[in-house]
């Protein structure tokens, strides 16, 4: 398995192009299979989750061609078209589901369109339980028969799907994806209240409605979706991967340095800027994107994620490795996954001072961290260890690094580029 090695302690500088979002390109896909004509999908990060829920649409039957000649002038970003006119395989199976849990994001699509759909029970995760019985107590309400076998979920419709009155308890993000995709082609109108709000969710529903789908309420907590018998063809350019602008705007931060964020615009970061302002670090539009640069110390700010506009879950452990060095104490309290603390000893190994109680961690600040070997459990825990070692004294080796080929394009080759001293080490 490949590591990463990071000698801290270089000032980024320069300009990284951010890349299309994972958690919007993932539900874009699968939306292909709403429709027998071609879905063109732009602007499509290369990552490992990408190759996952491309391996599973062709499995399912999905002719699926990536352009490998159709990169943005940045050279990231690829054009994928994707067209689900034969599939003959309603069956979403344990070795990919297992690998990648979006992977669920088939089974409202694939009951929608064929009436049928049998998807693995995505099973433990590194950052919590993660259910999706709200996915299948929605479906249910739309008229499916579901019943839970040998580790999957075998949905099935007499008919089509009935649309219906939805009420998350939670909010939910790939839950809300699920039902519209599910909603756009069922039988009447469909209201999914207390819905998901974040960018990628607007973003898969504008693509919807280009394929003919009736949505109001796009961006609102409130979505109503009138059902069509059929959609037709689109092209869409995925939106800007807020996550990864947030992840590189705390290595520029905690390195003091000043970088600028290619391709994506203020307003994507609107629900980060504030904590970064409040922990000494300006992030401020700039001629092809935001300059994020810090000039004074660094500061602890406390921190709670929320679902969508709040402060994302996904940056909290990137914030975490910001505020290790940071003066001061922190306050960082988890609300939304119930286990995505895994940073936290992997940081101590690196001379982190954090406790964590319940849901929350105290991070006392630190004059300076110590490079170490280490490895993460998931996505942003493995980044936030790489934020982490770009302010250490000495040598980190990050074990485990195809947790960050998830969800992270070329991270190695658009730190160095900044000045980072960084390398892969191939197993
Ligand atoms: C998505 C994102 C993930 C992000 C998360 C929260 C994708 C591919 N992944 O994950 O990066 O961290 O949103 O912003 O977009 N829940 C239930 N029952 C359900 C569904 C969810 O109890 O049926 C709970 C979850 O356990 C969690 C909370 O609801 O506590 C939110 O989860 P959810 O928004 O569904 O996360 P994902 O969509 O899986």
């Amino acid at each position: 398995m490949d590591k990463i090695r990071i000698r801290g302690g270089k000032r980024l500088e320069g300009i990284i192009p951010v890349s299309g979002a994972k958690n919007a390109a993932l539900p874009l896909m699968a939306a292909s299979l709403l429709t027998d004509s071609k879905l063109t999908l732009s602007n499509i990060p290369y990552l490992a989750d990408v190759i996952t829920m491309a391996n599973l649409l062709v499995q399912h039957g999905v002719a699926l061609h990536m352009d490998e000649k159709s990169l943005d002038p940045s050279g990231f970003g690829r054009t994928l078209t994707l067209q689900a006119a034969k599939i003959e395989n309603f069956t979403a199976p344990y070795e990919l589901v297992r690998t990648m849990r979006a992977s669920v994001l088939v089974l409202g699509p694939l009951l929608a369109r064929f009436a049928q759909a049998k998807v693995s029970l995505p099973g433990g995760c590194a950052i919590g339980t993660r259910p999706i019985d709200l996915h299948l107590k929605a479906l249910e309400q739309m008229g499916a028969l579901i019943e839970l076998a040998d580790g999957y979920i075998h949905a099935f419709v007499k008919g089509r799907l009935q649309g219906a009155d939805i009420a998350f308890d939670k909010v939910t993000v790939t839950g809300t994806e699920n039902i519209m995709m599910a909603a756009v082609l069922a039988e009447g109108k469909t209201t999914i209240r207390n819905a998901a709000r974040e960018p990628e969710v607007v973003d898969l529903a504008e693509c919807l409605v280009k394929m003919g789908a009736h949505i109001e309420g796009i961006g609102s907590d409130t979505l109503t979706i009138v059902g069509v018998k059929s959609l037709r063809d689109a092209s869409h350019r995925v939106i800007a991967d807020r996550i990864e602008a947030g992840t590189y705007a705390a290595a520029a931060a905690i390195t003091g340095g000043d970088i600028e964020l290619s391709g994506i615009d203020l307003k994507a970061l609107s629900n980060v800027i504030e904590k970064f302002a409040e922990a000494g670090v300006l992030i401020e539009a700039s001629a092809n994107g935001v300059r994020v640069s810090r000039k004074n110390g660094l500061h602890g700010v406390d921190i709670m994620t929320q679902p969508y506009p709040g402060f994302p879950t996904d940056m909290q452990a990137q914030m975490m490795g910001l505020m290790t060095i940071a003066d001061g104490a922190s306050m960082i309290t988890e609300t939304i996954f119930e286990n995505r603390f895994m940073h936290v000893p992997e940081l101590s190994r690196m001379g982190a001072k954090i406790n964590v109680h319940g849901s929350s961690a105290v991070v006392r600040g630190v004059e300076r961290l110590a490079g170490a070997e280490v490895m993460a459990t998931d996505l942003r825990a493995s980044v936030s260890l790489v934020i982490a070692a770009l302010a250490a004294k000495g040598d980190t080796l990050i074990n485990r690094v195809y947790h960050l080929d998830r969800g992270y394009e070329r991270l190695e080759d658009k730190l160095a580029a900044c000045g980072a001293e960084i390398e892969r080490v191939k197993a």
